[in-house]
């Protein structure tokens, strides 16, 4: 059963979601032109973004995961990541853009970004779909936005509250009991 929410809103419907991510690849195809790339999905959330938006980038690339997790639960990060499972193919010499679904205080790139650079690949960006830009503690660069949104918890098109919701084809504003 899904634990018990109020949905108050689609914030952003399938269509524009499929619309954006189309202008994403598009962008990320042109500025990558001749490049490969090692794409880092960040699980869970951006397993729904990550599908559709290579999809729509032509250059050559291979796709990997990392599951990242910060300790607590509900809807506020504590602080504190840690990895629960690692990517595994190599990366070093490789253009790595990290693909995420949402961009809150920023804690959780921050550590990805830095563990990643320890590898020394040619490059790290930053595609997310969503960006809670007012909420940024740590400033990380983000190369590729899909959406900037206002404060409040949101879920659907991968996003989940308590692991549940995630197949939601719009991103939706809810409120907990
Ligand atoms: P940060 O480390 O605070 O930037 O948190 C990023 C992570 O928190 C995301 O990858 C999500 O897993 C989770 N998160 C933050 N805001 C939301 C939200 O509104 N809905 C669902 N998950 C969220």
């Amino acid at each position: 059963m899904d634990p018990e929410v109020t949905i108050t809103k689609t914030l952003i419907g399938p269509d524009a979601i499929a619309k954006r991510v189309e202008q994403l690849g598009r962008q990320i195809s042109e500025d990558y032109k001749g490049e490969s790339l090692y794409i880092c999905c960040i699980l869970k959330g951006a397993f729904i973004f990550t599908a559709d938006l290579i999809r729509h980038i032509e250059c050559p690339l291979r796709v990997d995961f990392i599951r990242l997790a910060s300790y607590g639960s509900g809807t506020n990060t504590s602080g504190k990541v840690k990895i629960t499972k690692d990517v595994e193919l190599p990366f070093e010499d490789c253009h790595v853009l990290i693909v995420e679904d949402i961009v809150d205080t920023g804690i959780t790139l921050k550590f990805l970004v830095d563990r990643l650079k320890l590898h020394k690949p040619k490059s790290v960006r930053i595609c997310t779909m969503l960006d809670k830009r007012s909420r940024r503690e740590i400033e990380v660069p983000v190369d590729y936005v899909g959406f900037t949104i206002e404060d409040g918890f949101v879920i659907g098109y991968g996003l989940d509250y308590a692991e549940h919701y995630r197949q939601l084809p719009g991103i939706c504003v809810m409120e907990a009991p």
